[in-house]
């Protein structure tokens, strides 16, 4: 599956395109534009990337723009292209923009001072931190774990691991010790960095203490711990392994040559859940992310010179790596940077700061804007928020009330919404509306972006052709910012996403194409529920749940939630009667916190005695979905079940929806 080679070179690239494409403006701005580069990307894919691609500073060009095979898998964008992604977001600017702000950084308090960094700031703080994660040994190559909070020395010392060529893997601080020494472990991390506390809304985080219980349990492969004094109490030290930042950092020298990076190098991991198993490292490389990163970051949020942007994500997850960090610095734009929460001090903390920095793009998740209108709109009324251009949505989907009121009281009724597809493993956004240039429809991600050719397959996988039509989401052809592998388990990234559907990319969601084409994300398909926008394998949260030494099994299955979007309810069989139920469900979301972290509790636990079972011992989870949804239509055919007794037993014990 070669494509064939296309002859490049920087700056005066021969490309297979036609003259249009020569002078293309990677902007869209209308929807000739769009129609036009949707038409080019998939006729001329690698004239179009190739394009696209010589916008940046290569240090050698690429010798082929693009080489897959979706069977291995092994996927490869501008091998041969040497290049270091900070130059791009960083060095690149200084002549043009060193005096802009980069990122504009919003403490947890409200009265706290805002920090600001020019690119030129950015920069050397950038190769300050680099050079003293070399004085520490790190090489290229290195996997170097973060558990940092939402301050900017988090984005900093990202940029820094990708200045030399070390590949940085961010752990969301809300995870637990445990979840942490897997990811650690996993990867075989030299360095971890964190702060000492994190104050988030009205919680004080022992950062630093949740490290030190990670390390304790078998990660030999640490050799030191660099801790930002970020609140300042008292921390535990653990002399020669511990390091404090500003003495290692700050008498840096300010500059930092830029390791050369193959386009094809190892950017970072990620982890996520999938149906089975741990959670698995999502690899991404340099150039095809760089490029992808960019061109959507551009084209969903229009971003023009002097914009504020505000994305709500934290950093530990991808849209904080590609919409924080990454898109908006390569686009050479302001990233607002945000400690707290949308809750604290108060619900209008989000409208206090798009006021306060008169953001013009504002990107957030459903559950925060559900939680938010749960609240009442006075908490948004009396701001200023006429700034406001576009306004984004990502990481599950959003109910047509969150969008009519995101529409109605955050956009005055005129700000075009973009809800954004896209997954850890895609590295950026594939389907969404363009604001002004294509059309939106609430609860619909609408078209995909020039480059990404999506199509339903049924379970059979073949491609369910026309419109009006519904089926199970898959990406035919490579765009730039694909997974290359799971890390250390190439065989894991092949039978998850490559072996389901031959020749495709199945992303584990449903989907349905309306009459006009536009695509509308149902949900997943597969063992894997969306919380909060945080995505949590059900086997992850039993394996967990059945670490308690009174559970002899347990069943995971999400339902609609309304504000998290999806509930985790919990069905849990006991060796022993149980005699307080309060004090043993307590016990579950101890553990559960533990082993996983806060966000994967369950919000409901039902006690059962069995559970539904085919012949083989397969748990029938789609009957504990209805039962946890309280789902009154049948069971459907349960003829199949060892034990069909079991289902009334359960229901009759079904505990209520939740309510708010
Ligand atoms: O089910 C889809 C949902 O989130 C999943 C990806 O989760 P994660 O890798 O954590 O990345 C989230 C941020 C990009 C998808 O498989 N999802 C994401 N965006 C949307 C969505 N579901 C519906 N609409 C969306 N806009």
């Amino acid at each position: 599956m070669d494509s064939s080679p296309v002859k490049s070179t920087f700056g005066k690239a021969e490309y297979r395109v036609q003259d249009k494409l020569k002078t293309m403006n990677p902007l869209i701005q209308t929807r000739a534009d769009y129609d036009l580069a949707y038409q080019k990307s998939v006729e001329d894919p690698e004239g179009f990337w190739a394009e696209l691609a010589s916008t940046f500073e290569w240090k050698k060009p690429w010798d082929s723009v693009l080489k897959w095979d979706f069977i291995k898998p092994d996927i490869q964008w501008f091998a041969g292209g040497k290049l270091n992604i900070t130059e791009n977001c960083l060095d690149r600017h200084l002549a043009t923009r060193g005096d802009q702000t980069a990122i504009l950084w919003e403490p947890n308090d409200p009265n706290a001072e805002v920090r600001r960094y020019t690119y030129r700031d950015l920069y050397h703080e950038v190769c300050k931190t680099a050079n003293s994660l070399k004085a520490l040994g790190v090489k290229k190559g290195d996997r170097i774990c973060f558990y940092m909070p939402m301050v900017p020395e988090l984005a900093i010392a990202v940029l820094a691991c990708a200045r030399i060529g070390a590949v940085h893997s961010v752990v969301f601080a809300g995870f637990s010790a445990n979840a942490l020494a897997d990811r650690v472990k996993d990867a075989a991390c030299k360095v971890v960095i964190c702060s000492d506390y994190n104050d988030r809304g009205s919680k004080h985080i022992p950062v630093k203490e949740v490290v030190d219980q990670a390390l304790a349990m078998d990660c030999d492969c640490v050799e030191h711990v660099l801790v930002l004094k970020h609140t300042g109490d008292p921390v535990q030290w653990t002399e020669g392994r511990d390091l404090w930042w500003h003495d290692q950092v700050d008498h840096q020298p300010d500059t930092c040559p830029a390791e050369v990076m193959d386009s094809e190098d190892m950017l970072f991991i990620l982890y996520t859940s999938g149906s089975t198993g741990k959670p698995k490292g999502v690899v991404h490389t340099c150039g095809g992310y760089m490029v992808f990163t960019w061109y959507s970051f551009l084209n969903v949020f229009q971003y023009q010179d002097n914009d504020v942007y505000f994305c709500t994500a934290d950093i530990g997850w991808i849209t904080g790596h590609s919409y924080i960090v990454y898109g908006p610095l390569l686009a050479g734009a302001t990233t607002l940077m945000f400690e707290g929460v949308p809750t604290y001090p108060t619900p209008s903390r989000f409208w206090d700061i798009v006021d306060k920095h008169k953001v013009n793009q504002f990107y957030t998740a459903p559950t925060a804007i559900r939680a938010l209108m749960a609240m009442g709109e006075e908490w948004v009324t009396g701001h200023d928020l006429s700034s406001l251009k576009v306004l984004g949505s990502v990481g599950e989907p959003i109910n047509e009330e969150a969008w009519k009121w995101y529409h109605d009281h955050v956009g005055r009724g005129t700000v075009p919404i973009v809800d954004t597809w896209w997954q850890t493993e895609t590295g950026g956004i594939l389907i969404s509306p363009l604001p002004n240039v294509t059309p939106m429809k609430p609860c619909y991600a609408t078209l995909p972006l020039p480059g990404i050719q999506p199509c339903l397959v049924n379970s059979s996988g073949e491609e369910i052709e026309g419109n009006d039509v519904e089926g199970l989401l898959c990406m035919k052809f490579p765009w730039p910012s694909i997974l290359r592998t799971t890390y250390g388990d190439h065989e894991r990234c092949r039978t998850t996403y490559f072996s389901m559907y031959k020749g495709m990319y199945f992303t584990g969601d449903g989907a349905r194409r309306d009459a006009d084409g536009l695509y509308r994300i149902i949900g997943r398909v597969d063992d894997v529920i969306n919380v909060s926008g945080h995505r949590i394998g059900t086997a992850e949260v039993e394996n967990a749940i059945n670490c308690h030494p009174d559970v002899v099994e347990s069943a995971v299955v999400g339902y609609p939630h309304p504000i998290k979007g999806q509930g985790i309810y919990a069905y849990v069989i006991t060796q022993h009667e149980v005699k307080d139920e309060a004090a043993f469900r307590k016990e579950v979301l101890q553990v559960v916190t533990k082993e996983i972290g806060p966000i994967a509790k369950p919000d409901q636990i039902q006690l059962v005695t069995g559970l539904p079972k085919t012949r083989s011992g397969k748990i029938m989870r789609r009957i504990l979905r209805k039962i946890a949804s309280a789902d009154t239509s049948g069971m459907g055919d349960t003829s199949t079940l060892l034990n069909p007794e079991i289902v009334d037993e359960i229901k009759a014990g079904a505990l209520a929806p939740t309510k708010s």
